[in-house]
């Protein structure tokens, strides 16, 4: 009962793969290296070099003994990069998606957990988003999440159609990703707040924050921040249900329900550093949605799955790990 996992190098991946073998499911990660590191990969797990692009290398760890499903978690994540180079969006996130599912019907391989991203929603209406929420994505990296979607709804009916072996799916919307579950694994990303702030604070510079005059209750924006190891044990929850053939929803989000601002944010790494953190404020960022926040009631009640830390072991963690790597010489963003 192996489990390939695509990116399974990167942030949030390694810590996917972290969360099977602490399960004792064992995992293949693919991974092309692009944002991921090698040491990110757990002992003991085997990295295959490779792209999800790439269809051979593709159905090399697919047609591997006892591969039972794949979290798909490789693609381009970054939003703001996307609308300026919205092709590579689609060509990693759309036609590596195409690929791989079309590699994983090739070898039989029919359990599929998709990482999407609240970012399918936009800038939505609604001060607690729901499963069901209007998509209305702001960028092509959001597009591409919801045509991942589409993909694989549209294979799984397809399967029915024909009359073949059901494929089963289920696609896991993050909202704002954070902390560190591993002691040597952090968010690397130098679009994302918590690293710009570790990296700052660090380095002495001063953040900024990307606007203050928001409709919220500080100005700043608010997200919907969850640990990478709550997110990643909704991972193992999805695909034990894949695997058991239990009743299944075609997308859950995974938040903690509960709206964090920027400059709350910054509060809480200066409570972890203990000292304070100054901060400029800047313009605000095209495509940023005030507020952001989702309700998780169908993962805790279809998956049993609830997010377990809370801001301060976020930080804490993020900022834990981030010093790992100083002390070592490898803390660098990208
Ligand atoms: N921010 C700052 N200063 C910074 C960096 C970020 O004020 O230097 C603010 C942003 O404006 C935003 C908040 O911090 O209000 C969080 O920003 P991030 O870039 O960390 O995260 P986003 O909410 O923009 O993005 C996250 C994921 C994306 C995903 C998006 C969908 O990281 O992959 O949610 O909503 F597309």
């Amino acid at each position: 009962m192996t489990w390939v996992v695509t990116g399974g190098a990167g942030y949030i991946g390694s810590h996917v793969v972290a969360a099977f073998a602490a399960e004792g499911i064992p995992s293949i990660v693919l991974d092309d290296l692009n944002s991921g590191r090698t040491a990110f990969v757990p002992d003991g797990v085997e990295l295959h070099h490779g792209s999800i692009t790439d269809a051979p290398a593709v159905a090399e760890v697919l047609r591997r003994p006892g591969v039972e499903g794949v979290v798909h978690v490789a693609a381009l994540k970054y939003a703001g990069v996307s609308v300026r180079e919205p092709l590579d969006s689609y060509r990693v996130n759309v036609e590596g998606t195409r690929i791989l599912l079309d590699e994983c019907l090739k070898a039989d391989v029919r359990n599929v957990v998709f990482s999407s991203s609240a970012a399918v929603f936009g800038t939505p209406d609604t001060d607690l988003v729901t499963e069901d929420t209007p998509k209305n994505p702001e960028s092509p990296y959001g597009e591409s999440k919801l045509i991942g979607e589409w993909l694989l709804r549209d294979v799984a009916r397809a399967a029915e159609l024909n009359g073949d072996r059901p494929f089963r799916h289920t696609s896991l919307r993050y909202f704002n990703v954070v902390g560190s579950g591993i002691p040597t694994v952090y968010d690397v990303s130098p679009h994302n707040l918590f690293p710009i702030l570790l990296a700052a604070v660090t380095e002495g510079r001063t953040p900024t924050v990307f606007g203050d005059d928001y409709a919220t209750p500080d100005g700043s924006c608010v997200r919907d921040y969850i640990h990478v190891a709550d997110v990643a044990s909704a991972h193992v929850a999805a695909a034990r249900a894949l695997a058991a053939g239990r009743d299944i929803a075609p997308a859950y989000n995974l938040g903690r329900g509960e709206g964090v601002s920027v400059k709350e944010i910054i509060a809480a790494v200066a409570d972890v550093i203990g000292r304070p953190v100054s901060y400029d404020v800047g313009p605000r960022r095209p495509g940023d949605p005030a507020r952001i926040v989702t309700s998780s009631e169908r993962a805790q009640a279809d998956l049993g799955w609830t997010a377990q830390y809370d801001l301060h072991e976020m930080v804490q963690s993020a900022w834990d790990a981030w010093n790992v790597a100083a002390a070592e010489g490898t803390a660098r963003l990208g």
